[in-house]
């Protein structure tokens, strides 16, 4: 009580107020942390397989709307995928798709990797 009358409510608000401030700026950063962990390169194996390690990705997540029913980008043709392969490493890793659905942080960082190294189709 002697000290909150010293201090006086005024102060106590104030000081409060920063409290908050400085508790969502660091949940901010937090967020902003996460997105570079996935932007920045993993160790990527430049041999990378789109058979062994990006269709079944595609195949679980994606195709139940890309096959030329929901959205016109087909992904049951490769062509389509291989000329798409930098919009489909932007929407995973803002994670804008798989719409309705989530991938795991090493499934986007394999796609990314996958784009890195030329998206053949190996
Ligand atoms: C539930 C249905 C659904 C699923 C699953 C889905 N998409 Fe989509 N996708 C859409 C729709 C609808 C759009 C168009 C609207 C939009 O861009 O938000 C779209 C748009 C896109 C586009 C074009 C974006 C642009 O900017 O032109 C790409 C690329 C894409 N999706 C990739 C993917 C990939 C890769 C996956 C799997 C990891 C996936 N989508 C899963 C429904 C889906």
């Amino acid at each position: 009580m002697k000290l909150a009358s010293k201090i006086g409510c005024k102060e106590i608000l104030y000081l409060s107020f920063l409290a908050v401030l400085f508790f969502l700026n660091a949940c901010e950063t937090n967020v902003i942390d996460d997105d570079t962990a996935i932007i920045d390169s993993p160790d990527c194996n430049p041999e990378i397989s789109f058979q062994e390690s990006i269709q079944p990705i595609i195949t679980n997540s994606c195709i139940k709307c890309h096959n030329g029913t929901v959205h016109p980008l087909n992904f049951e043709n490769l062509t389509v995928l291989q000329n798409n392969a930098g919009t489909i490493k932007a929407v995973t890793q803002n994670r804008t798709m798989p719409l309705n659905g989530r991938l795991t942080d090493e499934q986007i960082k394999t796609i990314a990797c996958w784009v890195d190294n030329g998206a053949k189709i190996n």
